[in-house]
């Protein structure tokens, strides 16, 4: 089974980012998680661009969601919101097929952000009619280094295997017709 793990923030040393590659350490050995962190390669979204064919990093993003299993998506709040740059990720998306029958389940690394995680989950159930607004994994490690959150995150291995185990299940479900 494959996983893309996807990362909201467009930052190097981004938290949300480490946590995905942290929790993809603790992947089963017949799950592969292959965590995204270039949200911020993907040019500015506007249908114009679409009549003329996807850019060439828009293609990549699209094809690695297509080849998945599921997806996995920890993001960022910004301005009580979704980063701009990662909602334009999905804006690029939603004309083409990728998404539509996608299981998608959320993992959160702040005791914050609340308000990201509403819009989120409103802009998932529009785009994609398999993403589990029950399944979600929440470890504040907002705070903590990126190069620590591993250690950090050692405490909850049994959270997390039972995180991926659960969504791997969701994963493999029928998608509803
Ligand atoms: C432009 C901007 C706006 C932010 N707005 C919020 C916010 O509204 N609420 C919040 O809890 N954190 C806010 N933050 C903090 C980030 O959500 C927080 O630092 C997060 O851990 C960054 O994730 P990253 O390291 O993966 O980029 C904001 C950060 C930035 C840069």
């Amino acid at each position: 089974m494959n996983i893309l793990a996807l990362s909201g923030s467009p930052r190097r040393a981004s938290v949300n980012t480490a946590f995905l590659r942290a929790i993809a350490a603790l992947a089963p050995p017949d799950m592969e998680v292959e965590v995204f962190d270039g949200i911020a390669q993907l040019p500015v979204f506007s249908p114009d661009l679409e009549t003329q064919g996807r850019p060439a990093p828009v293609t990549d993003f699209a094809d690695r969601i297509a080849r998945c299993d599921g997806v996995i998506i920890a993001c960022p709040e910004y301005v009580r919101g979704l980063p701009g740059g990662f909602k334009n990720g999905i804006d690029w998306l939603v004309s083409g097929e990728e998404l539509i029958t996608k299981p998608i389940a959320l993992a959160h690394a702040s005791h914050r952000g609340d308000d990201m995680l509403d819009a989120l989950r409103l802009v998932l159930s529009t785009v994609s009619t398999r993403f589990s607004t029950e399944l979600f994994l929440r470890i504040p490690v907002a705070n903590v280094a990126p190069h620590d959150i591993s250690a950090h995150l050692e405490p909850h291995r049994d959270e997390i295997t039972a995180y991926l185990d659960t969504f791997a299940t969701y994963c493999q479900d029928p998608a509803p017709q």
